[in-house]
């Protein structure tokens, strides 16, 4: 491939090559003792985020909610639920981030709502055949006395995506009863959501991080889908990814972002929207961004890619060639609050977190935006032994599968747990973190040369200043290496920084590719060790 010219990102493109925070609002910092985090905890925390050496934060739900979901069931989508503060709290934050220079991307649920939200209850005491169940998807169920569901539909937390309430309708939700699905074929579901990204804007965030941006359209007639765990045994939402589900990635969503991208437009600074969309390929992946759609959709199959060289080189080629032809830049992204820790995912352990390491290493090496997720940069593995009695993630009850041991509070400093969660004495957090934690902490590792987060420091420093990776367009060019390395370089002039990654099983010599600059195992007689990443420069 080619050297493409270098062209600084201008400010309204910050995003096209920033490295974004996820900060999982509730298990990040604790400021008043409660056990939960808060807007002030992250407000405290925002010089250790800078230092780190990320552009932005995305911040996961905080909004008014009964919190089924996490704070994926929203009430009030202009306000914060008082668990994590105020609108003044967010406020202050975010002046204060921008004043250290991060930007705020903040979390937007446009699929469903929280049953407690006003249009919901509304519609329970409307009745049927009302226009305040028209903003849901209300229907009569199947069979001579209505009690079978409208149709096939399964939520992806377990179950019949439709429940019964008393007068003998039916209502959607893809996740939990508490989150009915909205009708976004209705005018005034789509107005609420264009007021409610104008009054974030306004408040001067970013970004918005849009949930199931897949999944708002319907197809017409909610027709069933055919199959699933009643019939074959195999859930719907397993094949997601394989097959187009009439309630996924329907063409008219497009419609909806088109709508919103002027908005985003029509302010300074560059706002922009990242889509966590599942679709059937990477074809229709990129039909997400664009000119006139959202400007990100995370690169899920990165995420998935399993521990070997030809995978990763499958997923990367890919995805850099999808978004190439959409003129968007790549979204990289190895762990979230859904997903299970990338340690652990690697095998956990030692070897896990030395495969993680060099996973890190590699994706801040490709053009694009990266994501991280709170924690990562400390190597936590997933917390596997909570006890069940613990776990809240609604998913638990219904499939037995949780999502509560990557939302464990992140260990700040200390000798006993909760490690510096909330306020100096405080005892106190949502998920108990494990004793091992403590040698894991921001102050254990932090000065420690060879801890994860100096790892991230150093790769995150070195990405900002060196002109091979300082823009989201310079492009990959593939180096001849042994079976199981991958080796790339990317070029600003006569500079040229290359990557490697061994994923063959023995250490690799590694002397031609240049002087290295920063490596995630250490280096010695200019060998690579297995499961390493070592970053090379040549000027
Ligand atoms: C995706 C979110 O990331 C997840 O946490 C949530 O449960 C679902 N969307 C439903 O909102
Ligand atoms: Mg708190």
């Amino acid at each position: 491939m080619a050297v493409s010219t270098i062209t600084p990102p201008r400010t309204d493109d910050w995003w096209r090559s920033a490295v974004v925070y996820q900060v999982y609002v509730r298990s990040f910092a604790d400021s008043d003792g409660d056990g939960v985090g808060d807007l002030a905890g992250i407000r405290e925390r925002l010089p250790y985020l800078r230092d780190l050496g990320v552009d932005a934060l995305w911040l996961t739900p905080f909004y008014t909610s009964p919190m089924v979901d996490g704070g994926y069931d929203v009430a009030d989508y202009r306000d914060v639920d008082p668990m994590f503060g105020t609108l003044a709290d967010f406020d202050a934050m975010i002046t204060d981030a921008h004043a250290l220079g991060l930007r705020i991307i903040v979390d937007l649920v446009p699929n469903h709502t929280s049953s407690a939200h006003r249009w919901f209850v509304d519609a329970l005491a409307a009745g049927p055949g009302s226009p305040e169940r028209a903003r849901y998807h209300f229907a009569d169920g199947r069979g001579e006395h209505g009690d079978r569901p409208p149709n096939d539909w399964e939520s992806i937390f377990g179950g019949p995506a439709w429940t019964r309430i008393a007068d003998g309708q039916w209502y959607l939700h893809l996740f939990d009863p508490a989150q009915p699905d909205l009708n976004w074929r209705h005018p005034e579901v789509r107005a609420e959501f264009e007021d409610v990204l104008r009054f974030w804007l306004d408040r001067g965030v970013d970004g918005f991080r849009v949930d199931v941006a897949h999944g708002m359209i319907k197809a017409e007639g909610l027709p069933d889908v055919g199959f699933g765990t009643a019939t074959t045994g195999q859930r719907q939402v397993d094949l997601l990814g394989r097959a187009r589900l009439p309630y996924f990635d329907q063409d008219e969503v497009h419609e909806i972002y088109r709508a919103w991208r002027p908005i985003l437009d029509s302010y300074p600074g560059g706002r922009m929207a990242v889509a966590e969309a599942w679709a059937e390929t990477p074809q229709r992946l990129a039909r997400y961004i664009g000119p006139d759609e959202l400007h990100q959709a995370f690169s899920f199959d990165f995420l998935d890619a399993t521990w070997s060289a030809d995978s990763f080189r499958k997923v990367i080629d890919t995805a850099l060639a999808e978004a190439t032809v959409v003129g968007a830049p790549t979204t990289w992204v190895l762990s979230n609050h859904d997903k299970q820790r990338h340690v652990t995912r690697y095998g956990d352990g030692a070897e896990g977190l030395r495969r993680a390491r060099a996973a890190s290493l590699l994706m801040l090496a490709l053009p694009g935006s990266a994501y991280l997720y709170q924690g990562e940069e400390l190597g936590l593995p997933e917390v596997l032994d909570l006890p069940d009695e613990l776990r809240q993630d609604p998913a638990f009850l219904r499939t037995g599968e949780s999502r509560d041991g990557c939302r464990v509070p992140i260990p700040w400093s200390g000798e006993l747990a909760p490690y510096g969660f909330g306020p100096a004495g405080s005892e106190l957090s949502w998920l108990p973190a494990p004793a091992t934690w403590r040698a894991l902490s921001v102050a254990a590792q932090a000065g420690t040369p060879d801890s994860t987060l100096e790892l991230y420091r150093a790769a995150l420093r070195i990405r900002h200043e060196h002109p091979a990776l300082a823009v989201d367009a310079g492009e990959v060019t593939w180096l001849p290496a042994e079976p199981g390395v991958l080796a790339f370089s990317r070029t600003a002039g006569t500079t040229a920084l290359t990557c490697v990654v061994n994923l063959s099983g023995a250490p690799v010599a590694i002397d031609g590719y240049g002087e290295p600059i920063v490596a995630s195992a250490p280096l010695t007689d200019h060998l690579l060790p297995i499961d390493a990443s070592a970053w090379l420069e040549r000027r």
